[in-house]
């Protein structure tokens, strides 16, 4: 029997919906929240008002497009966290009345285990590969920087992780400091194109372990600018791309050589098995550099690596849906009393 699975995803600043037949995607509908822009991040009141504006016609679209009618659904997969409260709660509150209307499951999905599964979604024609487990995944959001040992669907374990900002808000922040309008990765991504990445150079972590943090980095470049400001009112915007090129470098080489040290050690658990598999995955994998860094790292070195559709990169519903097919598989139902929460769950997610 064939199962169709809508997904649901409201954690942050993106309201999505997703349509799968067992694991190939049938539509995927995401509308993106201008209204952050001038603000410098998103703005959690108002992220929340702008879901409840677009829910609606966002499932609406995901349904129509997959080709379906509603009571063809077998269940309803939703974001339960971590993310923004009140707009989890939208998502939440949508995925209860429609599973109670429809009398179809309801299946909680954990949104940092999504991103991940987002590497099991089949091509139509399913000749896709997909990653053998045990496998390690750099997940790199705006929210999270994590490395995950996968064991099983649902076994996974967190063996490194941020200690202070995420690769995404290194991201953003640098782009803040730059004056550019929020979310800042594509678009230190975008100028970096045309710049040189060893034209500045600047302050790198020391953090041992698989741990990672970014606040330091974020402070040299602010300290950087300012002084160079004060020499040049007219740095930043000659220098834009060279900036752009050196901070995203930074970042990426920071993230590559915990990867590399995550392979290395896991490699060393496992004695004598093949090289396990590396995957990424959240919005910072759809940045350029790290996904050139990723494809260096498999030509240089013989990683099998895993890098996700662009429209899987950042938040999107698919990968909701995915992961629901996969506890829909298990049996793995929710109820009416599912309340959203906020952070991270730690050590096994
Ligand atoms: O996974 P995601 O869409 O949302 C969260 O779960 O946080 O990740 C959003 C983050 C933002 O920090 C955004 O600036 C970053 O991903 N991002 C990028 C790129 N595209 C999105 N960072 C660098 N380069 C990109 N091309
Ligand atoms: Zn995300």
């Amino acid at each position: 029997m064939q199962t169709f699975i809508l997904g649901i995803e409201s954690s942050c600043d993106d309201t999505s919906a997703a349509v799968i037949q067992d694991d190939v995607i049938l539509s995927n509908v995401t509308a993106g929240q201008e209204v952050h822009k001038n603000f410098g991040g998103v703005v959690p009141e108002l992220a929340s008002r702008a879901h409840q504006q677009n829910i609606i016609p966002v499932i609406e679209t995901a349904i129509q497009k997959a080709n379906i009618r509603k009571n063809q659904l077998s269940a309803v997969a939703f974001t339960r966290g971590p993310g923004l409260l009140g707009s989890l709660l939208v998502g939440t509150s949508f995925a209860k009345a429609f599973s109670l209307g429809l009398n179809i499951p309801l299946i909680e999905v954990d949104h940092l285990q999504a991103h991940i599964l987002s590497h099991f979604i089949r091509n139509t024609d399913r000749t896709n590969p997909v990653p053998e487990f045990p496998f390690l995944c750099l997940t790199v959001s705006g929210g999270h920087t994590q490395i995950v040992l996968i064991r099983d669907y649902f076994d996974m374990e967190i063996i490194g992780q941020t200690i202070d900002d995420a690769a995404g808000e290194a991201f953003d922040k640098s782009a803040k400091i730059m004056g550019l309008p929020y979310p800042g990765g594509p678009l230190i991504d975008n100028l970096a194109q045309k710049g040189d990445p060893k034209r500045f150079t600047f302050a790198k972590p020391n953090i041992p372990g698989l741990d990672f943090s970014f606040s330091g980095l974020k402070t040299s470049f602010l300290y950087f600018l300012r002084d160079a400001l004060k020499n040049d009112a007219g740095f930043i915007e000659k220098n834009k791309h060279d900036l752009c090129a050196s901070i995203q470098a930074t970042i990426v080489e920071v993230l590559m050589s915990k990867l590399t040290l995550a392979l290395d050690k896991t490699h060393n658990i496992h004695p004598g098995s093949r090289l396990l598999d590396v995957a990424i995955a959240g919005g910072v994998s759809a940045n350029s550099g790290l996904r050139g860094a990723m494809e260096n790292a498999r030509d240089k070195h013989g990683w099998h690596i895993f890098i996700p559709p662009m429209q899987y990169s950042t938040d999107n519903a698919a990968m909701i849906a995915i992961a629901g097919y996969l506890k829909f598989l298990k049996g793995e139902f929710g109820n009416q009393s599912a309340v959203p929460y906020a952070r991270a769950k730690q050590g096994a997610i």
